[in-house]
């Protein structure tokens, strides 16, 4: 039921093949990748040629996070690339449905993310086309931050809105997602944990078994 989706921002990039397979031996159940462009988010970290090169290296899921304004010019790109599923910013895109539409059409599994000030209700034209929310528990930008607990609250608000309205998706979370807080965050309702800096710091291994143990995550 709970999944681990270990983001690749915060590995070591000299060594990212090799731990890719470390997480991936581990039992991680998706690799969550930051495409940052300087413009959505301050901060640029990598694109296409990066995600080619460890499609080679790994089997898992390849969980591709879009923090780059109008995204829909490059979609196709990044499913050549090795995108299993993409997940878009609502604020990002200014035909939201048409991008999620093209998303559904490459044949990879959508997925639409709210920044911390951005309501719930920024999901209304594409809840019933999207197979995941992600709900951002920093500002996106960079790894490394602390958890935002408003946003914990908003988890709690969407499963209840999914609860009513019969939505179909999962809900993820991301940023500052570590073993101190991520019961809290499964009990709010979240079901996917993108988790930096809590797996990559330090010994990989036991990092994600001990998130593993943390949550009861399946395998
Ligand atoms: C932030 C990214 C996150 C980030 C998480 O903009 O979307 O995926 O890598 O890193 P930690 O887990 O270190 O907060
Ligand atoms: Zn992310």
């Amino acid at each position: 039921m709970f999944k681990l989706a270990p983001s690749i921002l915060a590995a070591d990039f000299a060594r990212l093949g090799e731990q890719i397979r470390m997480v991936e031996e581990a039992g991680a159940d998706e690799l969550h990748i930051d495409v940052m462009d300087g413009i959505f988010v301050p901060s640029i970290s990598f694109g296409m040629p990066v995600i080619r090169s460890i499609r080679g290296e790994s089997g898992l899921f390849f969980d591709v996070h879009l923090m780059i304004t109008e995204p829909v010019r490059y979609l196709e790109e990044f499913v050549k690339a090795g995108a299993d599923g993409i997940t878009v910013h609502a604020e990002a895109c200014e035909d939201l449905k048409k991008t999620v539409e093209k998303i559904r059409e490459l044949g990879v599994r959508a997925g639409v993310s709210i920044k911390p000030e951005t309501p719930v209700s920024a999901l209304q034209e594409v809840e019933s086309l999207i197979e995941r929310v992600l709900v951002m528990t920093v500002n996106p930008g960079f790894g490394g931050q602390k958890l935002i607990p408003a946003c914990v609250e908003k988890v709690r608000e969407l499963k209840l809105h999914r609860e009513k309205t019969l939505g179909g998706y999962d809900i993820q979370v991301d940023g500052g997602i570590g073993l101190a807080n991520v019961k809290a965050v499964a009990e709010a309702g979240a079901e996917v944990f993108v988790a930096g800096t809590a797996v990559f710091r330090g010994d990989i291994l036991q990092n994600v078994k001990a998130f593993k143990e943390e949550v009861g995550l399946a395998d």
